[in-house]
């Protein structure tokens, strides 16, 4: 019986909130039928009739209309039945209840009234601050939706015709949406930068492509939105298989929702064809018409729906007129990390020179499985500059013959722009082939010429791209020894084996961390290489990100992103700082996770960091943790081989015990440094303290004693006591302890390190409820023991192109604020 009543409540909760996801409630709803003296339903919606004596309408001169012809014979919709015609500039109003986004829809289907023809109607529609369409015309039934963010507590939507000519409309809608809708966070790709203030743009949906599905309409859409098929867009028809798979769709609290896309959207897709095999060398493609002379905002829909996704990791680039758009795109290592989690990306066009966008998707040569899906696609064009939508000679004070001069300056720019670049390809070309000469085939650690330094010699990488490519990152020392006041005493941040490190403020504000080698260190030469060369290759949200170098009069300076927050070790013992909750020890430990994970698995061979500490791990003003400190990395074994054969190095008490007995290092010598550092997070205390008796010094050991008698809450830091729920430090512990594992073959991938932490996490979660903000990392779901298909990669093109974009990198919120601080307090 009390199992019945639990069903019971089970589904009336299950229906509640099925209807409640079915029905956003708009603020603001105006819906008119115009032209109609009744009120007219529209499926669940109701829109009014709109009688001469509305209190909306101010105009002179108008008509209503009705006609019973239907513009298809099956159409049964009443909208365009009836219309309002406007002889003279004509003004509706509407009160706004609440200030923010709001659709603007207008509906025209044209027909014959009386005297006038509304297919020979020519008008401009306009709001206070925006021109909507200008020299307006329709042949055919047309929907015109426009997306505004009112300020103010009325709108006016004014109809003004043409000369000799009469304006019309069909039906009308101006309704609120959710105020994530539209949210800062779009990236421009060319050039690369964040898009601020898209919060305020004006917009006009252009297209809105429901990708490998079909054609939805209001009923099949929250916001009662088209989406159509992508079918008549697609170039190759054939490129593409469709999937569907709706069930497979999540909404997660940090991606997409139900109002921004419905899972209709999501739930379908259209994917290479073909995928997985090694027929897929090629770009699905797709084109639209567009306006030139305007910008717009792409929002690119993902959702990875495939059958088998968890098995294959999805990382593929997506381009736009040929630019690279989304570099290395990996939908699982979204912050969501659920498989299935609806996600979206905005992404914002230069000025439109070419009346066309083509957006492209193609395998990326940082996945290990050749694939790209898009299951959805908005395009939207933005204001331009005199805060118009519309082309109109009218609205911008642009006249036609200063109109070309203005193309022929574009013109000339865009011609010189190319010219540089020939000239700089052709420079690059040149340098590199001279480079290749120099240095043979020898295959060294040492991946770039330093000046000063001639004994440098080889790549690693047999076609010397990285040591080209690396020269964008020079920053001359007048303006590094600027930005730290001539590396002022006061600026010192931090010092280690390697130098000291300041803090700096470069010209444009930029705050940054400055870590200066001394100098004819031989080791710090290799290491200030080696860094140099991951950094800019390795862009990740969890590594800490390189903004430049110096190698000028001997010096080797690194210059990093600032990090606010210090090194993981200072927030646990030993600093002022104060100390951190659970919650957010496990989230530093998850982002620190998340980051080696990518060194391991995001590129054809893995990286091992060598030297995984709580030191190296820093956390920025959000305590968002990145990885830090390459000095000391190395590419891992090739898919043929097991380990890499290396001096020991590392930091002490977070070294491997089987690295150090036979010398062969793995990515699993990394998993044990991790598991160290998970025991110093719980325990908060150094990894070997002589001071204490002698069973404790060491903190592995000690930390693994009390794991295995099942008691390690014996040992935690104090300032946690209580605060941890049993199941989450059990999972906790035994991760640790797995990663501890004496042998490198029965230790974890950071994989499963990183879903073991998350679970942690969630059943840290499941006992503090209310708690509305922790949005950030709690999702389950493992994708990613992926399967290291290496060699189906290319390695000879594995140098990452760093020189072009990684904008998904930089959408990270935090990344154009965050810097980091680089810290070294333990010399080696
Ligand atoms: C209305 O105008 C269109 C476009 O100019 C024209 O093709 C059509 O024949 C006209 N209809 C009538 C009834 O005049
Ligand atoms: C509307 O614009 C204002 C700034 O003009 C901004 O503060 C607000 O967040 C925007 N609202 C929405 C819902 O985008
Ligand atoms: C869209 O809505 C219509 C009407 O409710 C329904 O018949 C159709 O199955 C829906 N389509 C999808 C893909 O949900
Ligand atoms: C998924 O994987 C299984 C087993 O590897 C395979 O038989 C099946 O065809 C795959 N399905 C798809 C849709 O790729
Ligand atoms: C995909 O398109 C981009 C941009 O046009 C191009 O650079 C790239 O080479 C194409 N990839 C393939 C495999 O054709
Ligand atoms: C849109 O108009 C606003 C002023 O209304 C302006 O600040 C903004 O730059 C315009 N957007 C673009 C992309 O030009």
């Amino acid at each position: 019986m009390g199992s019945s009543v639990l069903i019971w409540i089970f589904s009336a909760l299950t229906l509640a909130l099925l209807c409640s996801s079915q029905d956003f409630v708009p603020a603001d709803n105006h819906l008119i039928n115009c032209g109609s003296d009744s009120d007219t339903k529209v499926g669940s919606r109701v829109f009014s009739a709109d009688k001469s004596d509305s209190k909306l309408l101010s105009t002179p001169n108008h008509v209503t209309a009705s006609t019973s012809t239907k513009p298809t014979p099956d159409d049964s919709s009443p909208l365009y039945q009836t219309a309002r015609i406007f002889d003279k500039p004509s003004t509706y109003t509407f009160s706004i209840n609440r200030q923010g986004r709001h659709f603007i829809r207008l509906h025209f289907y044209p027909f014959v009234f009386s005297t006038y023809n509304m297919s020979q109607a020519s008008f401009d529609v306009s709001t206070p601050n925006h021109g909507l369409l200008s020299k307006f015309t329709v042949d055919g039934i047309k929907v015109k939706e426009f997306s505004i963010n009112v300020t103010s507590s009325s709108l006016a939507i004014t109809f003004a015709p043409s000369a000799n000519s009469f304006a019309y409309v069909n039906a009308l809608e101006v309704m609120s949406v959710p105020d994530n809708l539209i949210e800062e966070g779009a990236i421009s790709y060319n050039p690369k930068a964040d898009f601020p203030g898209v919060v305020e743009q004006a917009m006009e949906t252009t297209y809105r492509v429901n990708m490998g599905g079909q054609l939805l309409n209001y009923a099949n859409d929250t916001l009662w939105r088209t989406w159509v098929p992508d079918d008549e867009f697609l170039l190759g028809e054939s490129s593409r298989q469709t999937i569907n798979n709706v069930r497979a769709v999540t909404y997660v609290s940090d991606g997409s929702t139900e109002e921004v896309a419905p899972r209709s959207v999501y739930g379908t897709a259209s994917e290479m064809a073909s995928a997985g095999t090694s027929n897929t060398n090629f770009n699905v493609t797709w084109q639209f018409n567009v306006d030139l002379g305007f910008q717009y905002l792409m929002r690119f829909h993902f959702c990875d729906i495939r059958q088998n996704g968890s098995l294959n990791q999805l990382v593929f680039d997506v381009y736009v007129n040929s630019l690279l758009a989304i570099k290395d795109f990996d939908i699982s290592s979204t912050s969501s990390n659920v498989l299935g989690a609806a996600y979206y990306r905005d992404v914002v066009t230069p000025l439109i020179s070419d009346n066309m966008l083509r957006v492209s998707i193609g395998p990326s040569n940082q996945g290990s499985y050749p694939d790209a899906l898009l299951n959805g696609l908005e395009i939207m064009k933005m204001n331009n500059s005199m805060g118009s939508l519309s082309g109109s000679a009218a609205l911008s004070p642009t006249k036609h013959g200063s109109k070309s001069k203005v193309w022929a300056i574009i013109g000339a720019i865009v011609g010189s722009v190319i010219a540089v670049f020939f000239v700089v390809c052709l420079l690059l070309t040149f340098r590199r082939r001279r480079q290749q000469e120099a240095m043979g085939h020898s295959k060294t650690w040492m991946p770039i010429s330093i000046s000063g330094h001639s004994h440098t010699t080889g790549s690693k990488f047999s076609n010397g791209t990285a040591a080209s490519n690396n020269l964008q990152y020079r920053i001359p020392f007048v303006q590094v020894a600027d930005a730290t006041n001539n590396f002022d005493e006061s600026r010192v941040i931090g010092i280690g084996g390697f130098g000291k490190v300041y803090k700096g403020v470069l010209n444009d504000g930029t705050e940054v961390a400055c870590k200066r080698g001394n100098p004819r260190s031989q080791q710090g030469l290799a290491e200030f290489q080696t860094e140099i060369e991951m950094l800019s290759q390795f862009r990740h949200r969890h590594l800490v990100s390189l903004i430049g170098y110096c190698d000028e009069k001997n010096e080797m300076i690194l210059i990093y992103e600032y990090m606010q927050n210090g090194t993981l070790k200072s927030h646990l013992y030993g600093s002022e700082y104060p100390s951190l909750g659970w919650k957010e020890r496990l989230e530093a430990c998850i982002g620190a996770a998340r980051g080696l994970h990518y060194l391991h698995t995001g590129y054809a061979k893995a990286v091992i960091h060598r030297d995984v500490k709580s030191a190296n791990i820093l956390l920025d003003e959000n305590l968002m943790a990145k990885v830090a400190d390459f000095g000391l990395s190395k590419t891992g074994p090739e898919i043929d081989q097991t380990h890499v054969s290396t001096a020991v190095k590392g930091s002490f008490g977070y070294l491997d015990p089987e690295y150090f007995r036979r010398q062969q290092l793995t990515d699993k010598s990394d998993v044990y440094s991790f598991g160290v550092v998970l025991f110093e997070v719980l325990c908060a205390r150094p990894v070997i303290d002589p001071t204490l008796p002698r069973e404790m010094v060491n903190l592995a050991e000690w930390a693994m004693k009390w794991q295995k008698k099942g008691q390690l809450e014996q040992i935690i830091d104090s300032s946690l006591a209580g605060k941890i729920r049993p199941d989450s430090l059990r999972k906790f512990g035994e991760t640790a302890e797995k990663c501890l594992a004496e042998y490198g073959v029965d230790r974890p991938s950071m994989g499963d390190v990183l879903w073991n932490l998350e679970y942690a996490l969630q059943l840290q979660e499941a006992v503090v409820p209310g708690e509305p903000e922790d949005n950030s990392t709690n999702m389950i779901g493992d994708l990613s023991p992926q399967v290291n298909n290496f060699n189906q990669v290319d390695s000879s093109v594995s140098v990452a192109p760093f020189g072009v974009s990684h904008i998904d990198d930089i959408s990270n919120s935090s990344m154009s604020k965050v810097f980091s601080q680089l810290v070294k307090s333990e010399g080696r």
